[in-house]
């Protein structure tokens, strides 16, 4: 099968990693494998590399993709938030660094089937993983108006959030709301046509907070953030590429809640918290694609990679 995904800022994860013959990686967002194909090549011949994806027709797409390096990678059918459970599987002890790769893969988004694009008219599904029991459909269906106003605020940072709730409300009382393409016009009736001026597409925001509700997708990046440093030998590092501002406003502050040592009053004559930094961050500010990145793959305009290091002798 054909994977129609460009993997962004490659290059730059590569470096960043320091892909070396011999490491162990783990690609916790193992996609079509277009990130883990190139880390494969430079890691081979004795390297290892475990890739997570909950994507069934992802993982199919991976597995012809690295076929050629098949005793040296294993694939983790499962969500990254359970990195400690796919490690202990796999029998690792210690790893040379982690990628999370977030979001949504090109094939996902062109599927109509998956209901991810606000685009095409498909069935308002926009699970990740199909075996898991949330769907669009039951947020936009189920939720009561507050809550919808919640995820469409939270999650999209809509301004309309209230408004597009509300109608929302008032039409699925006339009949389910099952497709895209529904959502997709009561959204653009409910944003002001003044509003509807900027900003993009006006269902772009309000997709995106449905994909991470159904998806928990904050939860699971929280979850990894906390896992992945235990397994770093000193020196591995934490790649993250993230493509809206809550994704990466989580990773920046975490990568600076784990890079900060004493935390005692400034007055305090000796140290009496004993805090130690975990991580060192390698990238003060994140590292943007290049202008004939964008150009070549628009879905990198808004990718932001930020890397951090664990340091030798670190706080737990
Ligand atoms: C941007 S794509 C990765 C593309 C990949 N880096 C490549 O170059 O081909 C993100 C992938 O992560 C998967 N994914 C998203 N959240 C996940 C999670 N919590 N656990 C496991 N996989 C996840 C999606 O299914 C999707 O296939």
């Amino acid at each position: 099968m054909e994977y129609p995904h460009k993997s962004v800022l490659l290059a730059e994860v590569i470096q960043q990693l320091n892909c070396t013959r011999g490491y162990t990686i783990i690609d916790c967002t193992l996609g079509g494998a277009g990130h883990s194909e190139t880390i494969l090549e430079n890691i081979a011949p004795e390297g290892f590399l475990l890739g997570i994806e909950q994507d069934d027709a992802a993982i199919e797409a991976a597995r012809v993709r690295i076929a050629r390096f098949s005793q040296h990678f294993e694939i983790f059918k499962g969500n990254f938030a359970d990195i400690d459970e796919a490690l202990t599987k796999t029998g690792l002890v210690e790893v040379d660094g982690f990628l999370l790769d977030l979001g949504l893969s090109s094939l996902q988004l062109a599927d109509a089937e998956r209901g991810f694009s606000y685009q095409v008219d498909g069935p308002l599904d926009m699970r990740f993983n199909r075996q898991s029991a949330m769907t669009a459909a039951d947020v936009i269906n189920g939720y009561k108006e507050i809550e919808l106003t919640r995820v469409i605020k939270n999650y999209g940072e809509e301004r309309w959030a209230g408004r597009i709730a509300s109608f929302i409300v008032r039409a699925r009382a006339r009949e389910p709301i099952t497709r895209t393409g529904q959502l997709v016009e009561l959204i653009k009736a409910a944003i002001p046509a003044s509003a509807r001026r900027w900003g993009g597409h006006p269902a772009k925001r309000t997709f995106q907070a449905l994909r991470i509700e159904v998806n928990h997708e904050l939860d699971a990046l929280k979850a990894a953030l906390a896992a992945m440093p235990k397994w770093l030998r000193p020196g591995g590092r934490i790649a993250v590429i993230s493509y809206h501002s809550l994704e990466d406003r989580l990773v920046k502050t975490k990568f600076k809640e784990l890079a900060t040592g004493c935390i005692c009053p400034p007055r305090t004559p000796i140290c009496i918290c004993g805090r130690k930094p975990t991580l060192r961050i390698v990238t003060g500010r994140p590292i943007l694609p290049t202008e004939a990145e964008i150009e070549a793959n628009p879905r990198a305009r808004s990718a932001r990679l930020r890397v951090a290091e664990k340091v030798a002798d670190a706080g737990s």
